[in-house]
């Protein structure tokens, strides 16, 4: 079949139209070339282009047939292509509308499709991550001191000289600060005071004494700084559990039963604490603690034989620095010297968790790199 531009752009005359038969016929043509283009598979945007092509204003079929047709027929054929167009009109307005509704409703019905949710698909899994083992050693630390009346404080990690030195009985002279010398911050111009890195969790024993009258028993977690080169079991940060117990009748006997507690209950309860003398300028006695090594039970040797890897053959285990507190201390804080006694100790916890969990750098804490964390969930 022609297409109907063919025909509809030529006027009756040049069509050799003369007869109303002829005329029927013609729009008979018409018709059935319009039945079988609106019979076919639409999209709208098809849709479109076909009411286009049949309804459009200068160039669609019907009125080129009004124009060329229509206008231009002889007056004896005038009313019988009035009367045919007028038919066809009313057949391919309804038709295109028709058409219309049912492109629209099955398009509807695919969105419908595609929004649906289907609750019966298993759901995106998102990896939950976990608790880093640091956190999770802290929580171990925090839940033994708990059970024996201690409470948490914590305190800021940028510090003054102040707190983290002299109230520590540290004096600007003193050689230890050559051990801890740490990150100062630039200040702006004008800064009343130098500001640093905390170098340990002790600035806080200050700050709580000056807040709390005794009975005081904190410990105190964070995160501390020094001027650390990078290897194996140094980092420039790290983290320690201060503790504290002052009271009016604290005595060395409840300093090493209230640390040998916390050991056993740490490393399990086989393992054997022993402590050695020491030096820090805010505690007399200072002491530092081990555990017995608690990969050989404490013998030095390897269950295969050989010496243990882990002490290396030396049976014990350096764990922290500890002491009771340094008189000196106390009149930083206005306490009444000689009526107070207490304890205090500093325990590095990623070296805790090394022993413990026996990992061989503490960079691995630092690296975020996942296979390690996976292996602490
Ligand atoms: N602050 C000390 C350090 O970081 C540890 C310590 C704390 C020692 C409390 C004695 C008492 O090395």
């Amino acid at each position: 079949m022609q297409a109907p531009q063919e025909k509809t752009s030529k006027s009756l005359q040049e069509l050799g139209v003369t007869q109303r038969s002829q005329v029927d016929s013609l729009f008979a043509e018409v018709q059935s070339s319009f039945d079988i283009e609106s019979s076919k598979e639409f999209i709208e945007i098809l849709w479109k282009e076909f009411r286009d092509e049949w309804l459009g204003r200068k160039s669609g079929v019907l009125s080129q047939i009004t124009d060329n047709w229509l206008k231009l027929a002889p007056p004896e054929l005038k009313p019988a292509v009035g009367a045919a167009l007028n038919k066809l009109r009313a057949a391919v307005e309804t038709k295109i509308e028709e058409r219309r509704l049912s492109i629209e409703s099955s398009e509807e019905k695919w969105a419908l499709a595609r929004e649906r949710i289907d609750l019966s698909l298993p759901g995106v899994v998102r990896p939950i991550g976990s608790h880093h083992l640091i956190r999770q050693v802290f929580q171990q630390i925090e839940d033994i001191f708990f059970s024996i009346g201690f409470s948490v404080v914590e305190g800021p990690e940028i510090e003054t000289p102040y707190y983290n030195f002299e109230a520590l009985n540290i004096p600007d002279f003193h050689p230890v600060r050559d051990d801890m010398d740490t990150f100062y911050l630039d200040l702006p111009k004008g800064a009343t005071q130098p500001l640093l890195l905390r170098t340990h969790t002790s600035p806080m024993q200050i700050r709580t004494m000056e807040n709390r009258q005794p009975p005081v028993r904190v410990i105190v977690p964070g995160k501390v700084y020094r001027r650390d080169n990078p290897d194996a079991t140094h980092s420039f940060i790290f983290h320690q559990v201060e503790g504290l117990a002052v009271d009016t009748d604290i005595s060395f006997c409840d300093f090493t039963g209230t640390i040998e507690y916390f050991v056993k209950q740490f490393f399990g309860p086989a393992v054997k604490t022993r402590f050695r003398p020491s030096y820090f300028p805010f505690t007399e006695p200072s002491v530092e603690f081990d555990v017995s090594c608690p990969f050989c039970g404490g013998s030095g040797t390897a269950a295969g034989g050989g010496t243990c890897s882990k002490c290396k053959g030396a049976a014990w285990i350096e764990l922290f620095g500890a002491g009771m507190v340094d008189t000196a201390v106390y009149s930083y804080v206005n306490y009444e010297q000689k009526k107070i006694t207490g304890f205090a100790f500093g325990i590095g916890i990623d070296r805790l968790a090394m022993i413990k969990y026996s990992i061989d750098d503490i960079q691995v804490f630092f690296q975020n790199d996942v296979r390690f964390l996976r292996q602490f969930p």
